[in-house]
């Protein structure tokens, strides 16, 4: 089916089963412990091994000579597998040839070898055995070293120009010039990449934790040289992604290659000290943004500038994204460039662009504002545009930023915020309230679904999609059971699986509109198949309580496919109507801190998202999808952060003890409100993508309640009490 002109009237908007805030269709196999994830397949593959990988002690330079014996004989020791005896690795799509190192080293813990042993404990143990000598050479691992050396990358966001930006800013009576950093950040999502590999002759299959099935079976395919139709991806359960399982890394290819080597079943899960250097991460950047306004409150002048750092061959961190689309202004520019790094590989976090953007780009707003004396939720409202600022022929195809800013401010008691940075005080707290927009694209990708009507009356949906946590089950049941007609426990949703049709996959927030608009395809092609056979005009037929009823007939579903099961495949593809309108979501963050004024301890005490994404396929999913993201957006405005070794070049807090994310402790209570709207444009679904959304502004709300509650600026996140003490008001 092919999506090309705004949806009208369809089966999903008699919103019976979407749109309501169900369960989760899976939660009871996750909160019970029956839903198993990829390490614990023990029911595939009874007779697994362990695999223990070895991680590089070098950031870069060379391995000189890597001796194996003494592993190779120790207890339980199956087989062990290094660069010289893999043989060779193919490229992948992404960097795949180097997930296996030497005698080159890339970045500090590239795995260098897998030690496959009976158990893990002596695959741990033989690990300890293996001898590396390695030739050491020096690497760049400073960003801010490195920025003059950086250049324009050649994927990824072209800069951007329109109007005369340097004319626009000399010219402007009120001017911001300010330079943001962001430090690099770990995914940290509670289950590490896990796999076990089993090979059957020639044929591979993978229970793994991936976020995009196909994209991984070709690279798994490419990378070990075997034919994609001999791969098998499987991956019903994650245990959270966040952009670290997008692609294929160490764990599903060395437990191939063990499997291979040990003739065995390997099961390999990154060890959680490994997993921060040895596998992707969010890079850091440092931004200048220069605003240049007139008197009252209009931008005339908008530049952003960014710089990140990679691999060699890498991409940039695009932060500048939203500076082209979020704000009105004639004048614009923005820039991104790309310095060479020796750091382990940068890539897709959550909201990749605009987190980090924002964090800079909504300080940059509020620092604005409070030049300008005009209200921060007031200043962006002043600036909204309905069209993208670029080209303005190019409206969006919704954009309800406004209303966001207003229903945000109105339900958090804005009103009550003290203007005055540092004045408001509670005994020894100093309270402050701050505000930042959220936005972030919305993407859409054609997805694939098999919808099949059993003899007994249910339905089955099989799709690659898979749920890193978001609710995918769900939303898919409940679309399932919208176009069918029956209640969703009458629907089994199978995820996760590369012999089911192919999915959108989850990655920036375009899984849930994707996925679903594939299960519509298809199941518009089971109404069709299924009307047919009780002998109705496809065209008139309506499907509601278990029946498909046309022209007064009423048959049952299980009367329908009594001599056989009914199917429908397809998939949803897209026109052009991407490129017709602006396609984005908004958001508003609203955020309410104290800071302790003898020692800068920081508390979120009230935060608030109102969001306007489309159509909300499940107000309980993907609040929980907001509170998510919210709270990550607390870890990177309060506590996160990879610190870099710049001598020796790793990321030191490598683990959950060093690096810190928010705990209970540390998250008060959160609302999130969602605009009542749905986007013809996106999909026949009319929904958009929520779960990358909520972290964009979040942190920049968080700092701009610190700035308010103390008078203290910080642009370098995270915003740690040591960069705020020494300048906090005296005590009252
Ligand atoms: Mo997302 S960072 O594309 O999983």
């Amino acid at each position: 089916m092919k999506f090309d002109t705004p949806a009208t009237t369809n089966p999903i908007d008699q919103l019976k089963v979407v749109g309501r805030p169900i369960d989760r269709v899976e939660g009871a196999l996750k909160t019970t412990g029956t839903a198993r994830y990829a390490y614990e397949r023990h029911d595939v593959a009874p007779n697994h091994a362990y695999g223990y990988v070895v991680g590089s002690a070098i950031a870069k330079g060379k391995i000189v000579s890597i001796d194996t014996s003494k592993a190779q004989r120790a207890p339980g020791v199956l087989a062990v597998v290094t660069a010289q005896n893999a043989g060779k690795l193919g490229k992948g799509d992404y960097n795949t040839a180097k997930l296996l190192g030497g005698p080159d080293i890339q970045h500090y813990h590239q795995a260098v070898a897998i030690v496959v042993a009976e158990t893990f404990e002596q695959a741990r143990a033989a690990a300890q055995l293996i001898k590396v000598d390695y030739a050491r050479t020096g690497g760049a691992f400073d960003l801010a070293s490195e920025k003059d050396k950086a250049i324009k990358p050649k994927d990824g966001d072209p800069d951007s120009v329109k109007g005369d930006f340097a004319s626009a800013f000399a010219a402007s009576a009120v001017k911001l010039d300010a330079t943001y950093t962001t430090p690099d950040q770990s995914h940290a999502m509670m289950e590490p990449h896990a796999t076990i590999a089993a090979w059957e002759g020639e044929k591979l299959t993978l229970w793994t934790a991936n976020q995009m099935v196909d994209w991984s079976r070709g690279d798994v395919a490419k990378t070990l040289g075997v034919p994609k139709d001999n791969v098998r991806l499987v991956s019903p359960y994650i245990g959270g992604g966040f952009g670290g399982k997008l692609f294929v890394r160490a764990d599903a290819v060395l437990a191939a290659l063990g499997a291979r080597a040990a003739g065995r079943p390997v099961a390999v899960a990154l060890q959680r000290p490994l997993i921060m250097n040895n596998t992707t991460h969010r890079p850091a950047t440092i931004q200048r943004i220069r605003i240049g306004a007139s008197k009252d409150g209009k931008i005339d002048a908008i530049a952003h500038e960014s710089w990140s750092g990679d691999l060699p061959g890498g991409g940039p961190e695009t932060a500048v994204q939203q500076t082209r689309l979020l704000y009105a202004g004639a004048n614009r520019m923005t820039a991104t460039r790309l310095a060479v790094l020796d750091l382990p590989e940068g890539n897709a976090m959550r909201a990749p662009g605009e987190a980090a953007g924002l964090l800079a780009l909504e300080i940059a707003v509020d620092e604005m504002a409070e030049k300008l004396g005009i209200d921060p939720v007031e200043f962006r409202i002043l600036n909204d545009t309905q069209v993208d600022p670029e080209h303005p022929e190019r409206p969006f195809s919704q954009r309800r930023f406004v209303e966001c800013l207003r229903t945000g401010a109105q339900r958090f008691g804005w009103d009550k915020r003290v203007a005055r940075p540092g004045s408001a005080r509670d005994g020894r707290w100093l309270k402050g309230m701050g505000v930042a927009a959220a936005f972030r694209n919305n993407l859409v990708q054609k997805s694939a679904a098999r919808v099949r009507l059993e003899r007994n009356g249910r339905i089955t949906v099989e799709t690659d999609m898979t749920d890193i946590g978001t609710g995918s089950y769900t939303i898919i049941a409940q679309t399932a059971a919208e176009m069918l007609g029956v209640p969703v426990d009458r629907v089994d949703v199978r995820l996760g699986d590369s012999s089911f049709p192919v999915s959108a996959g989850s990655g920036g927030q375009w899984g849930g509109n994707s996925s679903t608009a594939g299960v519509y395809a298809a199941s518009m092609k089971l109404r069709e198949a299924i009307a047919r056979k009780v002998g109705v005009d496809p065209s008139k037929a309506s499907f509601e309580n278990g029946e498909v009823v046309a022209d007064g007939k009423r048959t049952s579903l299980a009367k329908a496919a009594a001599d056989g099961e009914l199917v429908g495949e397809d998939a949803m593809e897209y026109g052009d109507l991407a490129k017709r309108f602006q396609q984005s979501t908004f958001g508003a963050h609203f955020v309410e801190v104290r800071v302790d004024a003898a020692t800068g301890e920081i508390r979120i005490e009230r935060m608030l998202a109102v969001c306007a994404a489309g159509r909300i396929l499940n107000p309980k999913t993907a609040r929980s999808q907001v509170i998510g993201a919210m709270t990550m957006g607390a870890g990177a405005a309060l506590m996160e952060e990879l610190v870099v070794d710049k001598r020796l070049g790793f990321f030191v807090n490598h683990d959950l003890a060093g690096y810190e994310v928010p705990v209970h402790a540390d998250i008060p209570h959160q609302d999130v409100v969602f605009l009542d709207e749905t986007d013809p444009a996106s999909s026949p679904m009319k929904a958009k993508g929520v779960g990358e959304l909520g972290i964009c502004g979040v942190g920049a709300a968080v700092a701009n309640a610190v700035y308010n509650a103390t008078g203290v600026r910080v642009r370098d996140y995270p915003v740690t009490l040591d960069k705020i003490i020494d300048k906090l008001p005296p005590l009252a």
